[in-house]
């Protein structure tokens, strides 16, 4: 791991990575039919909420949640532009025809819920179509890099947290307005199979090259929701609102440590991307700098990314996924009985000692 990691895959992945494309082009799952909801005004009807609102969130509150979750959604142009953009630069078609093809119509049809909404709390459509003319002019800057590997990863991690932002809105919107609330978690269950199909794309170009880890790292480190640029007087206070409706953020920290250790694939390799993670935020890893671990565990040969891979996901709670036990990688192969025992204690207090944030960021600290 030297920071200067390229982006190239062999000659065997562009087949793969094709064929993951062409199986989800033809099993795209249920996409939201815009039409039947056009037809359903009235299911849509959130005004009953505003007199349900949990004490923490007010009315204003809850009105930029749901512009938040629109605008958010209106943005897809601009995300598609970067993907494309990405996806010509290094000649991977496979990417290109999963935006162009899936994600693009799909992320289409994600605003029509929130917009028929926020038309029944008062919104006009020449108001509502000018928030989002508006938002569709501002010049989008994007976080992270633009290589497949660092888009797939930006797209996981978008994907999930957008998921976690729908889920959030369908259980505020549910007891007073149960209909709008299904519509809200059909939203959820799309960005849930995006999020899926973002990390198994990214674990695919991992396994291929596992150099590529560096990428993934560096990608998780800048990132940056989207919305905090393009909704700016609602997108900064999405953590505040979280935190008024008690999110629980080791459950969100879980779920984003599950989704990078399943994009690289295996333990050695989960450590591998703790410890680029925690350089590139400069967090330490227990008592060390995290430079300081990364060039121990390089002149060791890498002996101790697999520990510090389990170690991470102890300190979230996770168990570890039963496919890498028994894998090349898999720590606990052979270890049974009393190294066993020693291991695991190393393990635990490793574990004790990572500051969570080094992985997670500030979003779910
Ligand atoms: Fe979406
Ligand atoms: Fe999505």
């Amino acid at each position: 791991m030297s920071g200067s990691s390229t982006y190239s895959l062999p000659a065997t992945a562009a087949p793969k990575l094709e064929a993951m494309v062409d199986q989800i082009i033809a099993r795209p799952g249920r996409m939201i039919n815009t039409k039947e909801m056009e037809q359903m005004p009235g299911q849509l009807d959130v005004k009953a909420v505003i007199n349900a609102l949990p004490e923490a969130i007010t009315e204003e509150d809850f009105v930029k949640m749901l512009r938040l979750a629109m605008l958010t959604e209106c943005g897809t142009d601009s995300y598609a532009a970067v993907f494309q953009e990405g996806a010509d630069k290094y000649n991977a078609t496979w990417l290109a025809r999963f935006n162009e093809k899936v994600w693009v119509p799909d992320e289409y049809t994600h605003t029509l819920p929130y917009y028929m909404m926020l038309r029944t709390i008062g919104f006009t459509e020449e108001e509502l179509d000018r928030q989002i003319r508006e938002l569709q002019e501002r010049v989008y800057t994007h976080c992270c890099g633009i290589t497949p590997v660092e888009l797939t990863t930006f797209g996981t991690v978008q994907e999930y947290l957008t998921d976690n932002w729908h889920g959030l809105l369908a259980n505020l919107l549910r007891p007073a307005a149960p209909e709008a609330a299904y519509f809200a978690n059909m939203v959820k269950r799309r960005e849930t199979l995006h999020t899926v199909w973002y990390r198994g794309m990214t674990a695919l170009q991992v396994e291929e090259n596992p150099e590529l880890i560096e990428l993934v790292a560096k990608s998780l480190s800048t990132f940056q929701m989207p919305g905090t640029q393009l909704v700016p007087d609602c997108g900064p206070l999405a953590l505040t609102w979280m935190q008024k409706l008690h999110v629980d953020f080791n459950h969100v920290a879980k779920e984003l440590v599950r989704n990078f250790s399943e994009s690289a694939g295996d333990m050695k390799r989960s450590g591998k991307l703790i410890v680029e993670m925690a350089v590139a935020r400069e967090y330490p890893i227990g008592p060390f700098p995290s430079r300081f671990v990364r060039g121990a565990m390089n002149r060791l040969g890498g002996a101790g990314y697999g520990l510090l891979g389990e170690a991470i996901l102890e300190r979230v709670g996770l168990p570890k996924p039963a496919k890498w036990i028994g894998k090349p990688d898999s720590a606990i192969r052979f270890h049974t009985g009393v190294y066993e025992t020693i291991r695991s204690r190393m393990r635990t207090f490793i574990s004790n000692k990572i500051d969570v944030r080094s992985i997670t960021g500030e979003t779910a600290a």
